[in-house]
């Protein structure tokens, strides 16, 4: 069998043997075993290592079916307002769409297969009229995935090493988890603060949007509405700081997951709002929030052509290509009935049903604030976000206030210290669900707060 690859594995002896053309070369006959040897294995990202604990929503969740565990009574009367996870149905307009999708690849004329890594040009060009109308944002400019998740983690992808990576705290913890994996980072201090990254506090004093830092970063990641707090930032504060982007080479990365929850007609939905940023910025969106699509999985990211950044020769280079190039080779497309049913929240029958949605859980979150203020609580966001962002009562850290509302009052909240050292002291509370939920919890805030 000269030439051929011989796989064996024999189980008897553990033993895997794998020989390729032993006439070329016995050098090439190997046998590799599963019992210990001298040698050492293949070598890991130590810097997973320098993570302090699991995600944080896992981590949530661990917690919670320890106290059900423990409490089988408890546990059928649990809340959760803890992860920012849509409950209401699909959109009729959305399951249509993906209906009639499902029934297109049932027939050999209309099938489709591979797509374009990009997205179908049919949603790229629907995103780009109805969300960016007048803003100058081409539809070649708009890449689909499956998540704003994996977009914000897989973007350091296009950039080098020795970047100095700015974030605000509290922070949506993706950004700072992806940074540590990637080696952006030192280790982690007691607080859990990582070396090398600059921290933007973001406190109730400069109502949680960062000051401009006098120093120079490279990446600055910024969300509005902002998960975790729901505050938003005014036109001004986004003009200084693509103002500050330009004047040090930076790039923003902006997180506009919420955009749609934006009721106030003054304050931006995007970056590319503000004059330059398509120079010095790139934003992420996401169906997730608009129309129930957390399960479904579509979003999207925009880079604009003029973007560039800098290679290791000190040449200008467009970021467009280089995320088109990452994601033609590490991603096949989100599904064509995903994005059928995406497409169809841009028709009218679309839009009329995510406006009651939206209006659904923001009814939800002026009720949770509402709870919390009649509580003695200060409260935060709500107003332009799905977030509820409070201030613990007086002598109760937010894990306390953590285990408090899950012992007390059988509500998940999430513990604002899960999102960085600021956001000690604070907890979110998540105002999807449904209103009868939401009219229970804030009966409970009342009962144990
Ligand atoms: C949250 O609760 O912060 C969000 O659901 C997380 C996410 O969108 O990934």
């Amino acid at each position: 069998m000269t030439g051929t690859f011989i796989h064996t594995r024999l189980f008897a002896c553990v033993t895997v043997k794998i020989r390729f053309n032993p006439t070329a070369d016995a050098s090439l006959s190997t046998t590799f075993s599963k019992t210990p040897t001298a040698h050492p294995m293949a070598r890991l990202n130590d810097n997973f290592r320098k993570l302090k604990a699991g995600y944080l929503f896992p981590e949530i969740a661990r917690r919670v079916k320890a106290f059900t565990d423990a409490n089988p009574d408890a546990a059928k009367n649990i809340i959760r307002c803890g992860i920012g996870d849509v409950t209401e149905p699909l959109p009729n307009a959305c399951r249509e769409a993906m209906h009639a999708a499902i029934d297109e690849l049932g027939t050999r004329e209309r099938f489709h297969g591979y797509g374009p890594e990009q997205g179908y040009e049919f949603l790229r060009q629907a995103i780009v009229d109805h969300q960016f109308a007048g803003l100058g944002i081409a539809a070649d400019e708009v890449f689909i995935s499956d998540g704003s998740k994996c977009d914000t983690g897989n973007i350091l992808d296009v950039f080098g090493p020795g970047n100095r990576i700015a974030i605000t705290d509290p922070v949506y913890p993706v950004y700072v988890d992806t940074n540590v994996m990637a080696g952006n980072t030192g280790e982690a201090n007691a607080a859990g603060a990582f070396e090398g990254l600059l921290y933007l506090p973001c406190t109730a004093e400069n109502r949680f949007v960062p000051a401009i830092p006098a120093e120079k970063a490279d990446l600055i990641y910024l969300c509005y509405p902002n998960n975790p707090t729901g505050a938003t930032a005014t036109r001004e504060q986004l003009a200084d700081w693509v103002t500050y982007a330009r004047a040090n080479g930076s790039i923003i990365l902006y997180d506009a997951a919420y955009e749609v929850f934006i009721r106030d007609a003054d304050v931006p939905r995007s970056i590319f709002e503000i004059d330059g940023a398509k120079e010095c910025a790139i934003e992420f969106r996401s169906f997730s929030k608009i129309a129930g699509f957390t399960g479904v999985r579509c979003a999207y990211t925009i880079i604009p052509k003029a973007l560039e950044g800098t290679l290791a020769d000190g040449s200008r280079q467009a970021v467009h290509p280089l995320w088109s190039r990452r994601h033609s080779t590490k991603f096949n497309g989100a599904s064509y009935p995903v994005q059928r049913g995406a497409a169809a929240i841009f028709t009218e029958a679309g839009k009329a049903e995510v406006a009651a949605l939206i209006s659904h859980y923001m009814g939800n979150a002026g009720l949770i604030r509402e709870a919390c203020e009649k509580a003695g609580l200060s409260v935060f966001g709500g107003e332009n976000a799905p977030y509820v962002w409070v201030q613990c009562p007086a002598g109760i850290d937010s894990w306390g206030m953590f285990d408090k509302m899950l012992e007390q009052a059988n509500v998940v909240v999430t513990p604002g210290a899960g999102f960085g050292a600021a956001g000690e002291g604070y907890f979110r509370v998540s105002a999807f669900n449904s209103r009868e939920n939401v009219e229970e919890v804030c009966r409970r805030i009342a009962a144990h707060l």
